[in-house]
């Protein structure tokens, strides 16, 4: 087609995608070009503006490294992972609810026995004890289940973001017992600012807004015959639990931190008050696992 007005491109583009053969890429591909198309002619950008964002765009992949994966966290940011979050694992009464994965899961987290604790170097700063139970949607305990857990420290660094902490620690790996029940021990996490040294932390400022995500774990919970639950539960004390800069939290995911200012119950040796609970359950989904690509190695 030759072009003999602007109005002309949109078809143009969609016209020579049409003989697209996998019909999922086509039915993508055609919807991204008339929204694409569609959100240009609305905000008409000078041809600086558009230089300027395709540079941004190409910042992103500069920025993205060992540590750092700035192509996910501009979706973060924009509420894009949320979305296609929700838009797949819809908020349930009976499941539990999802959230973005992040940019800090890293796969083959060393498997722990139940009660073990994931501060792995030292690590201080408030114990806190984890707890809780895997189950299904009928309520029956799934033994076996893989809870894969990883947080931020105390001082907001996740291990890979910081020289001072060991190689995995605050991740681990745990199977519930028979009851579907699982326990372990850690600090608890702080709040922390996404990486802010690069595009994403320009549009953060220009946006006026504050970089930070409230103090959470992130779980990925599988077991067979059941979709895998990739989700973060998040201290309900945390001051910034109502802006969340990528959007995750969700009314079923603020979890119950609980301080003790004395020794209430059992605690494993070495812990002293203050030290906090988090027992927080898991319901899954039936389904086939799949597990999520690591964005970081
Ligand atoms: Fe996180």
């Amino acid at each position: 087609m030759i072009i003999e007005h602007e109005s002309m491109v949109t078809d143009a583009v969609l016209r020579a995608m049409a003989n697209t053969r996998d019909p999922r890429l086509k039915q993508i591909m055609d919807g991204f070009v008339r929204h694409s198309h569609a959100f240009l002619r609305e905000v008409r950008p000078s041809e600086e503006e558009f230089e300027r964002g395709l540079r941004f765009i190409a910042a992103l992949g500069h920025h993205t490294h060992e540590t750092n994966n700035e192509v996910v966290l501009a979706a973060d940011v924009l509420g894009i992972s949320t979305l296609v979050t929700l838009l797949n694992k819809p908020l349930s009464q009976v499941e539990s609810a999802a959230a973005l994965l992040g940019p800090f899961y890293r796969a083959n987290a060393p498997e722990c026995a139940l009660g073990d604790t994931i501060a792995r170097s030292e690590t201080p700063g408030s114990p806190l004890l984890v707890s809780g139970q895997v189950r299904d949607g009928d309520g029956t305990p799934l033994a076996g289940a893989v809870v894969d857990v990883w947080q931020a420290s105390p001082i907001g660094l996740y291990e890979n973001q910081d020289p001072h902490q060991e190689n995995m620690n605050l991740r681990g790996k745990f199977r519930t017992d028979a009851d579907g029940h699982f326990h372990f021990r850690s600090v608890r996490p702080a709040g922390y600012p996404v990486p802010t040294g690069g595009p994403i932390g320009e549009l953060l400022v220009a946006q006026q807004r504050h970089p930070y995500r409230p103090a959470h774990m992130h779980f990925v919970v599988s077991a067979e015959g059941h979709e895998t639950l990739i989700t973060q539960v998040f201290a309900d004390d945390s001051d910034v639990l109502q802006s969340d800069v990528v959007f995750g939290v969700t009314a079923p995911l603020v979890g119950t931190y609980r301080r003790h200012d004395r020794i209430d119950g059992f605690v494993p040796e070495g812990v002293e008050a203050p030290y906090y609970t988090l027992d927080y359950d898991f319901v899954l989904r039936k389904g086939v696992p799949t597990f999520p690509i690591p964005p970081i190695p």
